[in-house]
């Protein structure tokens, strides 16, 4: 019989997370929608030490959008705090679990004191090859393809390359994220069908999987069942269904134990 493949395999090597619904859970529970923020960042850490332990080789957070400044200002205001507050706590943690932590997205706007933070954490951890972890923060996919363009633009105003050698590699190479294997699973937690400008370019063939569990609800057993759904869906090598099941079983002990 042929040798079924490793769970190593059939696991996704880039997730990619719309952490959504910290509003809707702290609503619930009659709360004030930024501690559903906290108890969101508390979900982060479990998905990061998931991640880590089952082999993805990337995992990439939606954090803030671009349109997120648009929240009321007060909301915007802790939302910083808490990040500013998480890198200072976590950093240690990260850099002594190797992992690579990078923050993709437009800094630029962000506190001077939170861009600093920001670097020096990325600094911190930048020869790490456990898991790549990338935080999206202030990312918009249609700014990702517009910074790869003006990129490649000032390539052709300084006669560095011509405007054929505009292709599909070439835009690609100057995404975020362009030195990592391509998002093969987008989570999105909080029940809505939508991609809200995340990565656009990136997310071209990922298999898509959506839930109705509130972020801060999201643990190691909802991610299992999204990465069962995706080998099942995505990665079947040729074998049948029951043997998957087999194979998904060890998995879910493997979390277990
Ligand atoms: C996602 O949760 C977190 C951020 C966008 C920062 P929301 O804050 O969007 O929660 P809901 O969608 O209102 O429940
Ligand atoms: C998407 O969630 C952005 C993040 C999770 C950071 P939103 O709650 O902002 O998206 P919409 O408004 O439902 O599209
Ligand atoms: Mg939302």
């Amino acid at each position: 019989m042929k040798e079924l493949p490793s769970i190593e395999q059939l696991v996704p090597k880039h997730v990619a997370i719309i952490m959504d619904g910290n509003g809707r859970w702290a609503k619930q529970r009659g709360k004030i929608r930024t501690s559903g923020h906290k108890a969101g960042a508390e979900a982060v850490r479990k998905a990061v030490a998931f991640a880590r332990r089952n082999g993805i080789e990337s995992l990439t957070l939606f954090a803030f959008s671009s349109e997120n400044w648009k929240r009321p200002a007060k909301e915007i205001s802790v939302l910083m705090e808490l990040f500013m507050s998480v890198l200072k706590s976590e950093i240690k943690k990260l850099d002594d679990n190797h992992i690579c932590l990078r923050i993709i997205g437009d800094k630029g706007a962000f506190s001077k004191r939170l861009q600093r933070q920001m670097n020096e954490a990325e600094q911190q951890t930048r020869s790490n090859s456990g898991l790549n972890l990338n935080i999206a923060a202030n990312y918009g996919g249609q700014w990702d393809i517009t910074q790869a363009s003006r990129k490649l633009a000032e390539k052709v105003k300084a006669n560095e390359i011509d405007p054929a050698e505009i292709t599909e590699q070439a835009i690609a190479g100057e995404l975020m994220m362009a030195d990592q294997p391509l998002p093969d699973l987008l989570i999105r937690t909080g029940g809505e069908h939508r991609i809200s400008n995340f990565l656009l370019w990136q997310l071209a063939y990922a298999e898509l999987y959506f839930t109705s569990v509130l972020w801060p609800n999201f643990d190691d057993t909802v991610f299992a069942r999204a990465i069962t759904d995706f080998a099942q869906r995505e990665r079947r090598f040729g074998l049948t269904s029951e043997q998957l099941t087999v194979l998904m079983q060890d998995i879910e002990t493997r979390i277990e134990e």
